[in-house]
């Protein structure tokens, strides 16, 4: 299974320079060392299944390119939230933020999962694309794939009820090639119950995998 996330990574690596992408109908910038959306037919569907909340806020831990936090300003939500752990990802969101002309909605930050926020930080929705295989990252652009000890999921289901509006939804975009039921029993560690938004499985040269956005909720 793991094989197909190093293909993926492999033809990550293949990016040395800047570069632009189609998406969606429109052109995005991408930095190397960036997640590259336009190599996984994940994009489009998250991009489909996501709800942006329009007038409210929306959330989007990872944010990668930002073309998630770009739609979600483009698609009416008051205000969104771009965060990442690595430096080139939070340039290439604000690359596309500006691109787009919504950089005024956007506001991008770095850091370890929820930490850039203040406790006065809430939002409506809640998302992140993790890095979904457990395993050790060698540098920035691995971090988009592993995620030593399913430690950043463990983060995201401690950290997200502090930053959720009355109401807000937390939503997780996984792949069938991670350990989902390690991810369950973290999220009910912090008293969250997942659901199955939607999934779909997806052919590549290599074999197939399947994308789930998974909605957790507060237990009881
Ligand atoms: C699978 S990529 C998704 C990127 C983008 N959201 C997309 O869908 O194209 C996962 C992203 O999570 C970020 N990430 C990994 N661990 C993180 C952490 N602890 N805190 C914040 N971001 C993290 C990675 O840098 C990467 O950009």
């Amino acid at each position: 299974m793991q094989e197909l996330a190093y293909t993926l990574l492999t033809r990550h690596r293949e990016i040395t320079t800047p570069r632009t992408f189609q998406l969606l109908g429109m052109e995005w910038d991408l930095l190397p060392g960036v997640y590259a959306p336009h190599l996984s037919q994940s994009s489009a569907l998250y991009a489909e299944w996501l709800p942006y909340p329009v007038h409210g806020s929306f959330c989007e831990v990872g944010s990668g390119t930002g073309y998630i936090s770009v739609l979600a300003a483009l698609r009416g939500c008051a205000s969104v939230t771009a965060l990442d752990i690595s430096e080139a990802a939070v340039e290439n969101t604000r690359r596309n933020a500006e691109r787009h002309r919504v950089d005024s909605v956007v506001r991008v930050a770095r850091g370890d999962m929820f930490e850039p926020l203040t406790g006065e930080d809430r939002f409506d929705v809640i998302y992140w694309n993790s890095n979904f295989v457990e395993g050790e990252p060698a540098d920035a652009l691995e971090r988009a794939f592993f995620d030593p000890g399913y430690a950043a999921h463990a983060a995201f289901f401690r950290g997200a009820s502090a930053h959720l509006e009355p109401g807000g939804r937390l939503l997780l975009g996984f792949t069938d090639l991670g350990d989902e039921r390690r991810v369950h029993a973290l999220a009910a560690e912090h008293g969250w119950r997942p659901a199955l938004l939607r999934a779909a499985k997806c052919g590549t040269e290599n074999g197939h995998i399947e994308y789930r956005l998974l909605e957790f909720t507060q237990a009881g």
